[in-house]
């Protein structure tokens, strides 16, 4: 509308200026959006996201069952795999989503990082993904990439407390609640900003694989859609102040 006002006024001269600007503010109108519409198109905008998951994709499940409900500011666009056989790329291919698998070697962050810029990616999901990534590539992607991990970081987690590893020490420990963390990644494995937990009781007669599961159903597919969700709106919050 202000851009419709100053050509009224660059039209209209020093005679009739009301009406100038009037046509100006319809033509305006009628032609260019409204500010605060933009503002709010990019606010709403729908984000890219990839989810890196070599497991049984449990979790890439729980966020496909989200999409529109819990998810309504991104969707998940690419699914990539260190291995060609993990049952993530089935319900990946099953949900129509592109899957990719990338063996671990030497290239293989060159090869990811085409496929993110590829598939117009805007962030990531770690959801069972064991690599860990080089400083480069987590600095380039700064509060861009977030991972899923099974306990109440910062206790049980680091180098070596991935799966099953991880529901072992918490019994041995004799822990009385464990739980889920969805967090940013940064250089520090597993050590990155705490965006979301949730907690579950350690219970009497618990096995590492009742524990697993538990956290899984009660804890990750819960927090994991929440936090993808408060990640996309923050990034969608930062392209509009900038
Ligand atoms: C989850 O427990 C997650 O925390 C960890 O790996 C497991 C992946 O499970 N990083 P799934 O493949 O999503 O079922």
């Amino acid at each position: 509308m202000a851009f419709g006002m100053a050509i009224g006024l660059a039209i209209d001269g020093t005679n009739g200026m009301v009406i100038g600007m009037m046509l100006g503010m319809i033509f305006g109108m009628l032609f260019f959006d409204n500010d605060d519409e933009n503002d709010e198109k990019e606010e709403n905008a729908m984000l890219n996201y990839a989810v890196f998951a070599s497991g049984s994709g449990s979790n890439l499940q729980a966020l496909i069952d989200a999409q529109g409900s819990v998810i309504t500011a991104a969707q998940p666009v690419l699914v990539i795999s260190t291995k060609a056989d993990a049952y993530a790329l089935t319900r990946a291919e099953t949900a129509g989503i592109a899957t990719a698998v990338v063996p671990r070697s030497e290239g293989m962050e060159d090869e990811i990082s085409a496929l993110l810029e590829a598939h117009k990616i805007d962030f990531i999901v770690l959801a069972g993904w064991l690599t860990i990534f080089s400083n480069e590539f987590i600095s380039r992607h700064n509060e861009r990439i977030i991972n899923t991990h099974p306990s109440l970081l910062p206790a049980f987690g680091g180098v070596g407390m991935y799966g099953m590893h991880v529901h072992r020490a918490v019994i041995a420990a004799g822990a009385t609640e464990s739980g889920a963390t969805v967090h940013y990644v940064n250089e520090v494995v597993d050590g990155g900003d705490i965006i979301l937990q949730k907690s579950v009781a350690v219970e009497v007669g618990d096995t590492p694989e009742s524990l697993q599961k538990r956290i899984l159903e009660q804890c990750e597919w819960v927090i994991l859609p929440q936090a993808v969700q408060m990640v996309a709106e923050k990034l969608n919050q930062e392209k509009t102040s900038c």
